[in-house]
């Protein structure tokens, strides 16, 4: 410690959790009706109305943005037709309220005034018998669920120190079940319920520590919890609840700190902390929260003391093993900061100080999801195929049933949820066949992969291999040899034609791997590839960086151990043809798009979260009509820019390309946006579709092509079911729903694309927020099942329509590789595969 333990203070009261009264933690509800009825909910409220007059809070669901009512042509019906029907069940439940429910919204006043929120509080339910057990209060805005005799009611309540003060209760609002107050007030409501149940809120979600899952070999715990949200659904108000999972490690911060001491230099050490650990989400087993990371107090140590509410002065230790029996043993560590993030509750409490010997870590680190069997064995219980899951959804509710006190405040609110998941039908529509240089192959569309089928067929488009370089390093001669070999047996019945390449040892640096890139590429070089002796990504991240940059031509990193197995050496080698073509600006396959003169564009976002820098849209656009080709362009950003200028010049160069592909401009475009967080949708509605306007007027005067623009969703709670005789199965690729689970405001809708071996296959969400293009649901469906046939990089049917995988892929390889815009050379070619 840089001072001496405990002489210390803090410079701001910094207090451990159990006293800084964290509003909403169980210890203080307890006991407590007047809090537990009273101030609990209305703090809610507060940010209710907080939401209400500033808008300042973000809304993850996105509410109250109507962008049907501009969409003319899907006012009267979003739905489209074609296909055969499934019957399906979701994980939504129904809420319903008894006939003519309505939520009174009072406003009350005092007079004298009163500033304090408890004693108006305490004021106002001195008249209990008239307003009931049963309201929501957050100091001036009362809500109940019935009416009070007259519209204006006065009544009079003495302090304690005897003064009287008159309250007037007046009614200023009577709420239907649908409007917007009352949606939010449902998830206030519903949050509480999950406490009054004992789950812990964790993020957004609710986890059940008394039901824990243990894998031991891993030394892993799993919390089983649920997602929820009530929100005005296509029909009804409903429930739409998941299974979520927390990781629990056995790894204390502390430990975690000790090994990385050991993994940097001394210097680096408190930077590579902060880095690693600011942001990360810990548990206090004493008494099984979860906090934040904030911040890492490195003048503070555990004999550092505080002042407690009493005014007397304590330490960490002491007050640690007083308050919950645990012993710091190491004295020269740290501490840790947490901001309470919740801001309701009367007090807003102070940052509260952890100790990291005493904070186990959550989650999975970037090393254990490579860990396959560490995967495999947390899929077990995490991947649940449909039975399993609906049965886990299916215990929520139980939950709710079963508890009287849950039941009993729904019941006083005139609440309740339907105890069985909504069902209705939905459309699987046609399956698509591969085209393929003259070639038609129908695939089993259960599995929606055509790997099999389409093996050794001529390609569309063969870009030669004449002239290209194959690097290795001596101990992997043999392994190059091979691959080579390989590639001369594999290529011929593709259609691409291969000359022997330049071969050239290299040592094992990177300086070696770069110096003779530069001294071998010319002009003429149609491809390098590398063979890499493992996966150390700074070796990758320079030779990426010098063949997308400086010195512009594909690249394919190949690692050595990917080639060594026997059995799968030939499929590897066709892989590796296919992805080389593909870089080289060849077509592997087409569906069949019947839609002409369009122009179809990808954007997805990649945030560098490490340095919190930059952040990296790709965009990718169709260049032809089969969909085969694509410019592909990708706009770094700094922090506080606007990614949306650099799309705007992405699109225009985009179109001038097109032009010189095609001889003129496509009369429609249509725009996949994806990398969409929860709550931004209002900033592409009213700033990022303006800006696609103001760049297709800048085009000319005469152009005036269609526009429409599609956000797309993969991170999505809603889970389908197909119901197969009596049992559950994942809906089959092609099932489209449009129908129950959309929103009345919105021209949206869900479709499963993939098929997934293990667990549930999720869907994804679309939803066309601008649209002049007039095209038929139907046909916006379809167009968007059939892009997700034309990945390349697949053979197979992939979760979004491929411009969207394609940009996420190159934003992907410049956030952690490149860190700077490509050579627009290469921006006809799909060189980032
Ligand atoms: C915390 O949860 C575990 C189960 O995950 C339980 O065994 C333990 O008693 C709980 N501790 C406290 C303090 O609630
Ligand atoms: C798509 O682009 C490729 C360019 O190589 C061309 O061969 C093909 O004919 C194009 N298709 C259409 C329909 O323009
Ligand atoms: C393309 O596929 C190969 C093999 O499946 C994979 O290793 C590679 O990461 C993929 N590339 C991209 C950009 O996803």
């Amino acid at each position: 410690p840089s001072q001496q333990p405990g002489r210390r203070q803090p410079q701001q009261p910094r207090v451990p959790p159990s006293i800084s009264e964290e509003p909403g933690g169980h210890g203080r509800q307890r006991g407590s009706q007047s809090v537990l009825q009273g101030l609990q909910i209305s703090a809610g409220f507060q940010e209710l109305s907080l939401a209400d007059r500033g808008g300042r809070r973000r809304d993850f669901h996105d509410l109250g943005i109507n962008t049907r009512q501009a969409i003319e042509h899907v006012q009267e019906s979003k739905t489209g037709s074609s296909g055969i029907m499934v019957k399906l069940t979701t994980n939504y439940f129904r809420l319903t309220s008894r006939p003519q429910w309505a939520l009174y919204q009072y406003h009350v006043g005092y007079s004298p005034e009163m500033e304090a929120r408890r004693l108006r509080s305490a004021l106002l339910f001195q008249h209990e018998e008239l307003i009931g057990k049963t309201h929501a209060f957050d100091g001036s805005i009362l809500f109940l669920p019935k009416k009070l005799g007259k519209k204006v009611t006065e009544v009079f309540s003495r302090t304690r120190n005897g003064e009287n003060v008159k309250i007037t209760i007046t009614l200023t609002n009577e709420l239907p079940p649908t409007s917007p107050t009352c949606l939010q007030f449902y998830n206030i409501i519903f949050r509480r319920l999950l406490k009054m149940l004992n789950l812990q809120q964790i993020g957004r979600n609710y986890y059940n520590p008394s039901d824990p899952i243990s894998i031991p070999n891993h030394r892993l715990m799993v919390w089983p919890g649920f997602t929820s949200s009530i929100l005005q659904y296509e029909e009804s108000i409903m429930l739409c609840t998941d299974v979520s999972h927390k990781v629990l490690r056995s790894e204390t911060v502390l430990d975690f700190m000790y090994s990385l001491y050991y993994q940097v230099e001394e210097q680096r050490f408190r930077d590579a902390c902060a880095k690693e650990l600011i942001g990360l989400i810990v548990l206090t087993k004493y008494n099984n929260r979860t906090y934040r990371v904030d911040d890492i107090d490195w003048d503070a140590n555990p004999q550092c003391t505080f002042r407690k509410a009493d005014g007397s002065e304590i330490s960490y230790v002491d007050y640690y093993k007083r308050q919950y029996n645990q012993e710091i043993t190491d004295l020269n560590q740290p501490v840790l900061i947490s901001q309470s993030r919740r801001r309701r509750g009367t007090i807003m409490p102070g940052p509260v100080v952890l100790i990291p010997e005493l904070c186990f870590l959550t989650g999975l680190t970037e090393k254990m999801r490579n860990d396959f069997n560490m995967m495999k064995d947390l899929a077990v219980h995490t991947r649940l195929p449909p039975e399993q899951r609906q049965r886990e959804i299916g215990k929520l509710i139980d939950y709710i049933q079963k508890d009287d006190n849950v039941q009993k405040e729904l019941r006083d609110w005139g609440l309740s949820f339907d105890s069985n998941l909504l069902s209705f039908t939905g459309r699987v529509v046609q399956g698509e066949k591969i085209l393929q240089s003259g070639n038609v192959f129908n695939y089993n569309p259960q599995f929606a992969d055509w790997s099999k089928e389409t093996r050794g067929a001529p390609l569309i488009c063969a870009k030669p291999l004449d002239n290209w370089l194959l690097i290795y390093t001596r101990r992997n001669y043999d392994t190059a040899n091979t691959l080579l070999q390989n590639l001369f047996k594999v290529t011929p019945s593709m259609g691409i034609r291969m000359n022997k390449a330049t071969m050239i040892e290299v040592d094992d640096r990177t300086e070696a791997y770069l110096r003779v890139l530069q001294q071998s590429v010319t002009p003429d070089t149609n491809i390098a590839v590398c063979v890499l002796s493992s996966s150390r990504k700074d070796k990758y991240d320079a030779i990426k960086k010098y063949l997308c940059t400086d010195c512009p031509i594909p690249s394919q990193c190949v690692i050595a151990r990917t080639l060594s197995k026997p059995q799968t050496a030939m499929a590897i080698a066709t892989k590796i043809a296919l992805q080389m073509n593909c870089k080289m600006g060849g077509e592997l396959w087409s569906v069949e798009i019947p839609l002409k003169q369009v122009m179809v564009v990808g954007i997805d976002c990649y945030h560098d979260t490490l340095s919190g820098k930059q952040s990296i849209a790709g965009f990718v656009a169709s260049l032809n009509q089969t969909m085969t080709r694509w410019f592909s362009r990708c706009v770094v950003q700094g922090r506080g820019q606007e990614l949306v200028d650099g799309l705007k010049a992405c699109l225009q160069t985009a179109l001038r390309d097109w032009f010189k592909w095609n001889n003129y401009l496509p009369s429609r475009i249509i725009v996949y946006r994806d990398g969409v967080g929860d709550g931004q949708l209002n900033t592409l509605v009213n700033y990022e579709v303006p800006q696609f306007l103001d760049c297709l007027k800048s085009v000319g005067k005469d152009y005036n092509p269609r526009l429409t623009v599609i956000v797309v969703k993969k991170r999505v709670n809603t889970r389908f079911f197909a119901q197969c005789g009596g049992a559950l199965k994942n809906p089959p690729p092609g099932t489209v729903v449009d129908v129950e689970v959309t929103r009345p405001e919105w021209y949206d809708f869900f479709i499963v694309s993939q098929a997934v071996r293990n667990g549930c296959v999720a869907p994804t969400h679309y939803n066309v927020i601008y649209d002049t293009g007039k095209l038929k649901p139907d046909h916006v469906q379809r167009l968007t099942y059939k892009l997700c046939h034309m990945y390349y990089n697949w053979s197979g049917v992939i979760r979004v329509p491929a411009p969207c995988q394609y940009a996420h892929k190159l934003a992907f390889l410049v956030g952690q590789s490149i860190h700077r815009e490509p050579n627009l050379l290469l921006s006809d070619r799909l060189y980032y595969l």
